[in-house]
């Protein structure tokens, strides 16, 4: 596996492959990877015959420098992680690669960016689209694969490539979920040995609200008894557990259409997201 830092050199390995014919993934991330991670870089590599990890940890999408600070950094496992998952080449670019000196654009996607994890986070989704939108651009890639763990991100990263005719295909991969049904995340790293026991009540309680939703129980009920139950098991806040559309995110009172229930809650000072199919 080659590392390349600059976004020329990148293009001059890119340009190559394609003149070969080759088809080209890319999986976006930024680094302390986990087998979340591992199975978008399998999908990458049965869906295109090449495939480009990028590493870089967004500036722009952190709500505070010391979030920012706090993320972890671990390039050296993570590349070696790489080479062995089948990567070809790594993309781990410095700051001012991405942003150099002066840089004014951002790209904002109106209403999938607003609720939910937006309402919460102001900004992080304008980051998020205006790195990828950058890692489209610069890599060039054909097909990109996203974790379905971050739905509305998945959603608003659709929105933008179709907005912006961005000639890439985006899949949407199942989250990988530890055996005791956590959701994986890089996050989970920084619960304590107690927070770790209490965090699957999260997804045990939205497993609990689908299937009563599912089952007929309205939604209202159905969210308050699974917010008690998550509240119960230990975590300090429910920032939402919400049932939306699964494309367009708008509210949902039934899931009359392909729904999801979307959630955020805090345990012990690290926030955990998760979502789950309610189909009708
Ligand atoms: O999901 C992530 O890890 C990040 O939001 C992404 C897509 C790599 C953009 O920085």
């Amino acid at each position: 596996m080659r590392t390349v830092r600059e976004v020329k050199a990148l293009r001059g390995v890119v340009a190559a492959w394609k003149a070969a014919g080759q088809t080209v993934g890319v999986v976006p991330t930024m680094g302390a990877l986990h087998p979340g991670h591992l199975s978008l870089i399998a999908a990458a590599r049965a869906g295109a015959d090449r495939v480009i990890a990028t590493i870089f940890v967004n500036p722009r999408q952190f709500d505070s420098p010391e979030d920012l600070a706090k993320y972890p950094r671990t390039e050296d496992r993570d590349a070696g992680m790489l080479a062995v998952a089948g990567v070809d080449l790594l993309f781990a670019p410095p700051p001012e690669a991405v942003y150099p000196q002066g840089f004014a654009t951002s790209v904002s996607v109106a209403g999938l960016s607003e609720g939910l994890c937006g309402a919460h986070r102001p900004g992080h989704f304008d980051g998020v689209a205006t790195v990828v939108t950058k890692l489209f651009l610069m890599t060039g890639a054909d097909r990109a694969f996203f974790g379905e763990k971050d739905w509305q991100q998945l959603q608003i990263v659709r929105r933008l490539a179709r907005d912006l005719n961005i000639p890439v295909a985006v899949t949407g991969c199942p989250t990988l979920r530890e055996a005791d049904g956590l959701a994986m995340s890089s996050r989970n790293t920084r619960l304590s040995p107690a927070d770790r026991a209490a965090a699957p009540a999260l997804h045990r309680a939205m497993s609990a609200a689908g299937s009563a939703i599912r089952g007929g129980t309205p939604v209202a009920d159905a969210l308050a008894r699974a917010r008690q139950d998550i509240l119960r098991a230990g975590f300090c806040e429910v920032e939402y557990l919400e049932l939306r559309g699964a494309e367009g995110l708008e509210p949902l009172d039934a899931p009359d259409r392909p729904a999801r229930l979307l959630a955020a809650a805090w345990l012990g000072g690290v926030r955990l997201i998760d979502n789950i199919v309610v189909d009708p």
